[in-house]
């Protein structure tokens, strides 16, 4: 049928019938928000590129716990600031490094909110690489063991669920047999499988302290211009006992989610990552668009992309609009 006997726009007519015909509906239950601890107390460190987010001490961070706890919001992915860096990223798999003790101070004092942490040694490095270098560049096998440890900790600590973020080739069978010989057998691993070399990590690495200080990540993270690529990528973690595949960044990669959906029947997450959230902020803030509306926009086009889960920064925010709020 064609116009004038069809015309689409009868059933776009009130609000009503929008609702009625909505494909896409994006829920709190989707939303994951990501955390920075960092030592001391009563601390608050703002990140200059990404307004509204801050570096926060475990027992501010306790607090925020709760609050996103009352906002619905079912879980947090937590990235640690250390004290002290070193060339193997130490503070990463210590039984008193910074995620593990707040971990234990959350699992103690907040809620039940789900807990997944980090699983990458760029935030602990001297170097700031995702893993040991050895001749100029990250060694895959040589960072194996150090992740596997690294996830153990924080299950060990109390984590729910475990995010490697490195991309070294066949971490997740590594970080798998690691805790299920060590009777974790129930945590689950939500692997960052696509993960590409980002410019939009930028406000992320002011965050964590986690800048490279040589070269870059493009020996280990994806080709941007790369889709095939990626479905391979997701196939090995699969196989290797991935439970939650993600791909990253989000906006950007829309494709890539939608395809990564079709293929699989895995839980898919997409991590809405720091430039993109900066970028929205910014241009509110000049004016220029309206970042609630523009917020809401990117998370529905990710949902309807194919993504189940989200991680954004925009979580509490969008939380708020989503419960009525505001
Ligand atoms: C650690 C890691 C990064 C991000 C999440 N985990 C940075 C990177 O790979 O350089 C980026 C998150 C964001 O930009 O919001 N490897």
């Amino acid at each position: 049928m064609l116009f004038p006997d069809y015309r689409p726009r009868r059933l776009r007519k009130n609000e009503h019938l929008r609702r009625m015909i909505r494909e896409t509906t994006l829920s709190v239950d989707n939303l994951v928000y990501p955390l920075f601890v960092t030592h001391g107390k009563g601390v608050r460190r703002p990140i200059k590129s990404m307004p509204g987010i801050s570096q926060l001490s475990i027992d501010l961070l306790v607090e925020e716990v709760r609050e996103i706890n009352d906002l619905g919001i079912p879980a947090v992915l937590l990235f640690g600031i250390p004290k002290n860096k070193d060339e193997a990223g130490s503070e990463a798999y210590e039984r008193q490094g910074i995620v593990q003790r707040a971990i234990r101070e959350i699992r103690k004092k907040a809620s039940e909110t789900i807990i997944i942490t980090d699983v990458c040694l760029c935030e602990y490095t001297t170097h700031g690489h995702c893993g040991i270098i050895k001749n100029g560049d990250v060694d895959n096998d040589a960072t194996l063991e150090l992740l596997a440890r690294m996830a153990l900790s924080h299950a060990e600590a109390g984590a729910h669920m475990v995010a490697p973020s490195d991309m070294m080739d066949g971490r997740v069978s590594e970080i798998r047999e690691c805790l299920d010989e060590n009777a974790h057998e129930g945590i689950p691993i939500m692997s960052y499988s696509a993960k590409y070399a980002s410019s939009f990590y930028g406000p992320f690495r002011e965050a964590a302290g986690s800048s490279p200080q040589f070269g870059d990540r493009r020996s280990y993270q994806m080709d941007p211009a790369n889709s095939r690529e990626a479905i391979r990528e997701v196939s090995l973690d699969v196989e290797e006992g991935a439970d939650i595949v993600m791909v990253k960044p989000a906006i950007a990669y829309l494709d890539i989610i939608f395809q990564i959906k079709e293929e699989f029947d895995l839980p898919v997450a997409a991590y809405n990552v720091s430039g993109e959230y900066a970028m929205v902020k910014a241009a509110d803030r000049l004016g220029w668009v309206d970042g609630e509306k523009v917020m809401m926009e990117c998370l529905v086009g990710i949902k309807r992309a194919g993504a189940d889960i989200i991680i954004t920064y925009f979580a509490k925010e969008a939380a708020r609009i989503l419960r009525g709020k505001v």
